[in-house]
């Protein structure tokens, strides 16, 4: 495969558990809880076509009806608003089931993420491809994705998306051991250990929700046995790529200083909601006075 193999291909793994959110996610995947007036991840579905990846593959699990609802059409819906004369409803409607080509496949048993990347190889085959997680979501006024592909094409290799944080919250993250690609604006990624402990973390580079794949990553995540927490890890599939010479092997970073926002938890799911409503036009005049008087309040 040439390392100039075109990307098309966005897979958006949205079937964890999303323990972290329950009860809210018993019956929903936390990719659909809403982030103003859009589920995540059509914030993720709507950047990946911005990075001109318009075929997505969507990996679902228990729950996967709210999901593939979302991104169809609604006739009777549409037909309403229609009647009404609601241009603008009708084509908020629309928005999320003209995003691109979408796609379903179903991870039978939440095995981690490594496991659902997996389960896309049939559809994604022998190509480069992107893995986008639907609780992180990037600004759209940042550049990431397409950045994050130009170092995979480049390189022909596997690229992660890599973020400076506070030493003390590096174990909530997969961290990095990288050094400087002489000329260039990416790094070489030499380890990764999945949430390490502060003191045992080879850097502040946390990687966050995007990664640009070299195909060979489905090789070796056949054979990579279940890691931390018992699920079968991306990390550790790309711990071993990075130490992989050749074709296939070579895992580099983008380091990304722009605006992420984090939907999985409750409190950083609440700091986003009211991060990007407050940047609104049409909410946040009115929120950020409200949220003046009540912050006077206490
Ligand atoms: P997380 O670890 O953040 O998701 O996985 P989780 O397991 O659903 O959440 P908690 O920790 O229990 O609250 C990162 C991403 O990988 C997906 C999740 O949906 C999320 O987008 N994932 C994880 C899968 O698709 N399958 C899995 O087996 C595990």
């Amino acid at each position: 495969m040439p390392a100039t193999t075109p990307i098309t291909k966005a897979v958006i793994p949205a079937a964890g558990l999303g323990t972290r959110f329950l009860p809210a996610t018993k019956a929903m995947p936390k990719e659909m809880l809403p982030v103003v007036d859009r589920p995540a991840i059509q914030y993720v579905v709507a950047e990946a076509a911005r990075a001109g990846l318009d075929n997505v593959l969507v990996i679902t699990g228990r729950s996967k009806r709210a999901l593939e609802d979302h991104f169809d059409r609604v006739p009777t819906l549409e037909a309403a608003l229609e009647e009404k004369g609601d241009e603008k409803k009708l084509s908020a409607v629309r928005e999320a089931s003209c995003l691109g080509d979408i796609h379903y496949v179903r991870q039978r048993d939440p095995k981690g993420l490594g496991h659902a990347v997996l389960c896309a190889e049939r559809h994604v085959g022998d190509e480069p491809f992107a893995v986008l997680l639907g609780d992180d979501l990037i600004d759209e006024r940042d550049e990431l994705l397409g950045e994050m592909i130009r170092v995979q094409q480049a390189t022909g290799g596997s690229v992660v998306a890599l973020m400076e944080v506070p030493a003390e919250a590096i174990s909530a993250y997969g961290c990095a051991d990288v050094t400087p690609v002489e000329g260039e604006s990416y790094v070489q990624v030499h380890g990764l250990v999945e949430k390490p402990a502060p003191e045992d973390a080879p850097s502040n580079l946390a990687i966050i929700g995007r990664y640009v794949l070299h195909p060979a990553v489905f090789e070796v995540l056949k054979e990579t046995g279940p890691g931390r927490g018992g699920e079968i890890q991306l990390t550790d599939a790309l711990q071993t790529l990075a130490k992989r010479e050749g074709e296939g092997g070579g895992v580099y970073g983008v380091v990304f200083r722009g605006r992420r926002y984090d939907t999985g938890d409750k409190l950083s799911y609440l700091k986003a909601v009211v991060t990007l409503a407050s940047e609104r036009d049409d909410l946040g005049p009115e929120l950020r006075s409200w949220l003046g008087e009540f912050v006077a309040e206490f």
